[in-house]
């Protein structure tokens, strides 16, 4: 059985949420123990070859949303498990008239293992991922050191990971993990001594809509 990285979140669905996915799946949404038997063509599936990023927990939507605004020459993936969060997703997604998103609808290791081919993704971003903070229950942290070496995998060399948390503990641990990591390497220039890394990786430990594009108010770690 694998270890359960998410919090069982209690919110419920709204109408609206509900009828977003039962109305927009078809089009969006990837559910990939269901419907997919073989590696997805993302080229395909977004009917244009573009730069891939995925966003891995995306909560409600809001920093995805944000960067399918941005970057509209983006093919664009989320991953979560959280069934109100899709529907508010797929809500935004479709008041904003954005097509080049797409949501998978698992869990995250899996998902990224059987959905992504090596080297394949451009950017990935996973912002403020439940902290875990009792020792007993670190297990369950999704950063962890066979994640990172999945995510160095299935990054571009030269591709990029953003980490925030805002839970010291949590963010000192990401670094340790990445440090941990030989296929990552920090972004800051003083770091790269490293030989050939496969990627590079910050870590930001103050909150803010985006890392990416709020630089001056976040702290890049790493
Ligand atoms: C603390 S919330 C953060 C949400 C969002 N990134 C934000 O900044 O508000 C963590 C999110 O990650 C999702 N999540 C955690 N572990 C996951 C996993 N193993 N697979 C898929 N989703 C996961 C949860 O469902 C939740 O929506």
């Amino acid at each position: 059985m694998t270890t359960r990285t998410y919090l069982r979140r209690q919110g419920r669905i709204s109408r609206g949420q509900a009828r977003a996915i039962s109305e927009l799946s078809d089009q969006f949404l990837i559910s990939t123990r269901l419907e997919v038997t073989r590696m997805p063509d993302w080229t395909a599936v977004f009917g244009r070859s573009a730069p891939l990023g995925l966003e891995i927990g995306f909560g409600m939507g809001h920093a995805l949303l944000a960067w399918g605004q941005r970057h509209p020459d983006w093919n664009l993936l989320g991953i979560d498990v959280y069934q109100p969060g899709i529907g508010s997703l797929l809500l935004g997604m479709a008041a904003q008239k954005l097509t080049h998103l797409r949501i998978i609808n698992e869990e995250a290791t899996s998902a990224l293992s059987e959905c992504f081919d090596p080297a394949s993704l451009d950017e990935v971003r996973i912002y403020f991922p439940d902290p875990w903070p009792k020792t007993r229950h670190h297990k369950r942290r999704l950063i962890q050191p066979g994640f990172a070496a999945l995510l160095a995998d299935r990054l571009k060399p030269g591709g990029r990971l953003l980490l925030a948390s805002d839970w010291q503990p949590y963010a000192d641990w990401m670094l340790e993990v990445l440090d941990g990591e030989s296929g990552l390497a920090p972004m800051a220039e003083t770091w790269t001594s490293r030989s050939a890394p496969a990627a590079a990786a910050a870590v930001a430990t103050r909150p803010g809509p985006d890392p990416c594009s709020s630089s001056k108010r976040w702290a890049p770690v790493w």
